[in-house]
């Protein structure tokens, strides 16, 4: 039985807020999540009782930062099944992805090697790509996307059509359409090339179930923030054996044995070696507290809960003949959709009005408008508080909207 109520009281967001006066309905959780008192109380505990540096002093306080740290390491790694010397704290999804790119990439691509990702990815996971390719002479193709899915099939084409492939990146979930990849089918396919397969887990890890070892992906990255946590902190997941083999992405204080006047510098081993300087503190020991949270919950019940709001709400919204919905079969809390002639932003401007929060355009994944011909939708996405009361003001105010939006048009 899911405890909605008891869940929701936990979160200081959803106590009685408003937006333009009325109640704040948020539906923008795949951008970011609300945080639930116990990770708010963490970090302010840290703040207010034990502030001090990590790995830096031999004194208890700082004694007692490290051991945290170490806590929230194992934590992570028993989250998502991997060892702890594979779990890299970074600021986030996109600083993991720069980390692979710039570190992985600088020391493995050559002229003509093929960076193999799609137009489904976000910013986070093209970019970095792109600048590195810039850099090394690599060359970026796209699989093929049908439906808004990237199919085995077509990665096993796309290993046909170019030779060289030498790294994989993929979302698991792409973070407009809601779609999830078969991660665990990719990985195979690509290690039976000789590829390197990096899977974006923005979208899923605070979702479903994780398992690093069994989908046998090379790196895993992700976000606390998404999941609960803090802003400003995340994970690289890297097999320790392709870890190792990497050159420092950041250096700095903290990821060294030494370094000389000879100009010389030893690394730790990692996954220090790639913690460059203070850490997050605060924002690790919040990550370490949003974890034990969605564990108390359990990541299938939320998926559970997640997926039935999403089935309600396409379930009303398809009876609406003026609403467009782009990811119709999502298994996800994703919604993507938009109202027939009206422009995606002026829809979430209007739902804004009514205390409704959507996010609207192209969502960071700027080549989508290759693969579902528009160029921009609303979506609508769900998290583990979402109530089925929310869903229906929103769906309301979705159907009762187009007339005031009509005031937009003069034809
Ligand atoms: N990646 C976040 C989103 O999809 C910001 O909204």
């Amino acid at each position: 039985m899911y405890k909605l109520d008891q869940i929701r009281a936990q979160f200081p967001m959803l106590n009685n807020k408003t937006m333009q006066g009325k109640p704040l309905v948020f539906l923008d959780n795949a951008s970011t999540t609300f945080k639930p008192q116990c990770v708010i109380d963490a970090m302010n505990e840290y703040y207010s009782e034990y502030t001090s540096n990590s790995h830096r002093g031999d004194y208890d306080l700082c004694y007692k930062v490290d051991q945290k740290i170490e806590e929230v390491r194992k934590k992570v790694a028993k989250f998502v099944n991997c060892e702890e010397n594979e779990v890299v704290f970074t600021s986030g999804d996109t600083d993991s992805l720069n980390l692979i790119a710039y570190s992985y990439g600088l020391d493995n691509f050559k002229k003509g090697d093929v960076i193999l990702i799609s137009q489904l990815e976000h910013a986070s996971n093209a970019l970095p790509w792109f600048r590195i390719a810039e850099l090394t002479g690599a060359i970026i193709k796209f699989v093929d996307v049908i439906d808004g899915r990237i199919t085995l099939k077509n990665v096993k084409k796309a290993f046909n059509d170019y030779k060289n492939i030498k790294l994989v990146s993929f979302a698991h979930v792409s973070n407009v359409l809601g779609y999830m990849i078969d991660a665990k089918a990719i990985a195979k396919i690509c290690h039976e090339n000789g590829a390197i397969f990096v899977l974006d887990g923005a979208q899923s890890v605070p979702h479903i179930k994780t398992d690093f070892k069994d989908l046998d992906a090379d790196f895993i990255t992700f976000s606390a923030h998404k999941m609960c946590g803090p802003t400003g902190i995340g994970a690289l997941i890297g097999k320790n054996e392709l870890l190792e083999k990497m050159s420092t992405f950041e250096t700095g204080g903290g990821m060294n044995i030494k370094f000389t006047s000879k100009v010389e510098m030893i690394p730790l081993p990692a996954p220090n070696k790639f913690e460059a300087g203070t850490l997050n503190v605060a924002g690790i020991i919040g990550f370490g507290a949003a974890i034990d949270f969605i564990e108390s919950i359990g990541l299938d019940n939320i998926h559970e809960h997640e997926v039935e709001l999403s089935k309600y709400a396409l379930s009303k919204l398809e009876k609406c003949d003026d609403i467009i919905i782009y990811n119709k079969n999502s298994n996800s809390g994703i919604i993507t959709f938009n109202r027939k002639n009206v422009f995606a932003q002026d829809e979430a401007t209007l739902l804004n009005s009514k205390g409704i929060a959507v996010r609207s355009g192209q969502h960071c994944a700027k080549m989508i408008d290759d693969v579902i011909d528009t160029i921009a939708t609303v979506r609508a996405s769900f998290y583990l508080y979402t109530s089925k009361e929310e869903v229906d003001i929103f769906i309301e105010n979705l159907i009762n909207g187009g007339d005031i939006l009509d005031a937009y048009f003069f034809n």
